[in-house]
């Protein structure tokens, strides 16, 4: 990671506190703790407990001391012009999202959209460790970002492979792009900023000549 680059690091309650501890350990400053409290949460079967309907979305810099990339105005203009907090109202995945196959935990594209704009600039390198079906990947460069992904799993790195080339398609990353203005996740298209002018190269920085 650059000296001004930040991690974001989702998890449930099982796990989110351990990880918040290891990242304090390294040194990390956590600037905030996103609660994603899901609109259309999946009911409890067992009807013992509260329905669970929240993730935990951990936003940490790298270093203490060197200042990190907001995009403030853009998070206020997309929530009405009013501040952006730390609780997101979105729905869980949709159906639409799963058109190239099934990963068992499947983030949806609204969440992965929203983090990208706040905390990156377009063509900015964006890395997922745990890439499982790509959204991280497809939500970059759905928003003119780079992006890397690692997965052991082949089975999940052909469904992101599917995941990248629908995207290729106008008639589809339109659709998907109209979805996420509709949803308020970017802003309508008069005003959001499509790299296609921009010659993105998406080739590995490493390997370049
Ligand atoms: C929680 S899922 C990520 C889901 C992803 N955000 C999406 O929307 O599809 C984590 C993924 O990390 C992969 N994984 C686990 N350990 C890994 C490792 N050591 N290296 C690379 N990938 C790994 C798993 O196979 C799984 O697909």
């Amino acid at each position: 990671m650059k000296d001004n680059a930040t991690i974001w690091i989702s998890g449930t309650h099982h796990n989110i506190f351990s990880v918040q501890q290891q990242l304090l350990k390294l040194d990390f400053k956590i600037l905030n703790v996103i609660t994603w409290a899901k609109t259309n949460p999946p009911p409890n079967i067992s009807c013992r407990y509260f329905t669970y309907s929240t993730e935990f979305i951990i936003w940490a810099r790298k270093s203490q001391k060197v200042a990190h990339y907001y995009n403030y105005e853009l998070m206020k203009q997309l929530n009405g012009n009013k501040q952006m907090t730390d609780v997101w109202q979105l729905p869980a995945i949709g159906r639409w999202e799963k058109s190239c196959g099934k990963h068992p935990t499947q983030k949806p594209l609204g969440v992965l959209a929203r983090l990208i704009q706040a905390s990156t600039q377009p063509g900015a390198w964006i890395l997922d460790p745990f890439n499982g079906s790509a959204t991280t990947g497809i939500a970059a460069n759905l928003l003119g970002r780079k992006y890397l992904g690692l997965e052991i799993v082949d089975e999940f790195l052909s469904i992101s492979k599917a995941r990248r080339e629908e995207i290729e398609n106008s008639a589809i990353r339109s659709n998907y792009l109209e979805r996420l203005a509709k949803a308020k996740i970017i802003l309508p298209p008069d005003d959001f900023f499509v790299a296609d002018e921009v010659k993105l190269n998406y080739g590995v920085p490493w390997l370049q000549e």
